[in-house]
């Protein structure tokens, strides 16, 4: 199992440790444009090898793609983060190019690669790998979701005063600010719904605390968050490998379901080796329903700053 990381900054290499430790891929090639800074972090890591107990192969290149040829999996990371203070769709003048460029060159070298998108805005940069790539939808995955339902279930256990390995809980719809969607009706402690044990009004400051989850790590380290962020690619990208059938929410091309389509937004998908096995349609309340469609709109709002770049027809 080959896998590809494009970017080796913070979220990259988190992601390709985590991997490592996991021990569950022969091959991790981290990939940046700085001149030997993902063959230095690569280096970094294999150090950790006897110390952290894996056989995992890790290399760096410096934008060379040869490298990366026959990757069954890639993550793409490149791009610049947020700074206090941004929004993700800020980000778009600059990363929608680079990933436009990335995507072209993982697929040049692997033909069959399934992708995962972490480059923000996440959304649109998923539906632009769609537009520029033409790949088979199942193979384009992009990763917010889990992150944010990871947050969910940090601040939720922080409300119960529990593990968070005694909650369930997903965040659906668009991975920014304002277009999170928070399942509360659906998250359990230990199966007994959330509800039966807060308030509504703390229920709404899990909920908000969740949505912002990401822009108040920003503002603590002056960076985007970079931990959380590398777990969760790296649990999809395990799920993928292991051929797990796992559910994630995950941002993934729509055509009808949740009554949605030409967008990719996060939405529960069963992941498993061929990429997204199967969109599962789960009950929603008007609600929620009415937030996923609001969420819907601002990311199709947001796609379409891609037209206005030239990046897609
Ligand atoms: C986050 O929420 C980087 O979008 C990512 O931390």
């Amino acid at each position: 199992m080959k896998v590809t990381i494009v970017g080796a900054g913070a979220v990259g290499a988190s992601c390709a440790e985590y991997i490592a430790i996991k021990n569950f891929a022969s091959e991790v090639v981290l990939v940046d444009i700085k001149e030997n800074f993902a063959e230095g972090k690569a280096m970094d890591l294999m150090q950790t090898a006897s110390l952290n107990n894996f056989d995992t192969k890790i290399s760096g290149a410096t934008n060379d793609y040869a490298k990366t040829a026959n990757s069954d999996i890639a993550v793409i990371t490149s791009g610049i983060p947020r700074k206090p203070g941004m929004t993700r769709e800020e980000l778009i003048g600059i990363n929608a190019g680079i990933v436009k460029t990335v995507s072209e060159n993982l697929i040049r070298y692997s033909p069959n690669v399934i992708l995962i998108i972490v480059s923000n805005p996440m959304d649109t940069m998923t539906y632009l790998t769609h537009k520029v790539t033409g790949i088979s939808k199942n193979r384009i995955i992009g990763m917010g979701g889990a992150l944010d339902s990871a947050r969910f279930k940090y601040r939720l256990s922080e409300a119960l005063d529990c593990p968070a390995s005694d909650i369930s809980a997903m965040v659906i719809g668009g991975h920014s600010d304002k277009g999170m969607v928070p399942l509360v009706s659906l998250a359990t402690r230990s199966s007994v719904n959330v509800s039966h044990f807060l308030s509504n009004e703390r229920l709404d400051r899990v909920k908000q605390d969740t949505k912002v989850g990401g822009a108040t790590l920003t503002s603590m380290l002056g960076t985007s968050a970079w931990y959380a962020p590398g777990a969760a690619v790296s649990a999809l990208v395990q799920a993928i490998a292991c051929d797990q059938k796992k559910m994630f929410p995950c941002s993934v091309l729509l055509d009808g379901e949740y009554g949605l389509s030409d967008l990719t937004i996060g939405v529960p998908v069963i992941l498993g080796r061929h990429g997204v096995e199967k969109i599962v349609e789960i009950p929603l309340n008007q609600e929620e329903k009415t937030q996923l469609v609001n969420s819907a709109e601002a990311v199709k709002k947001t796609n379409s700053i891609l037209l206005e770049m030239n990046l897609m027809e």
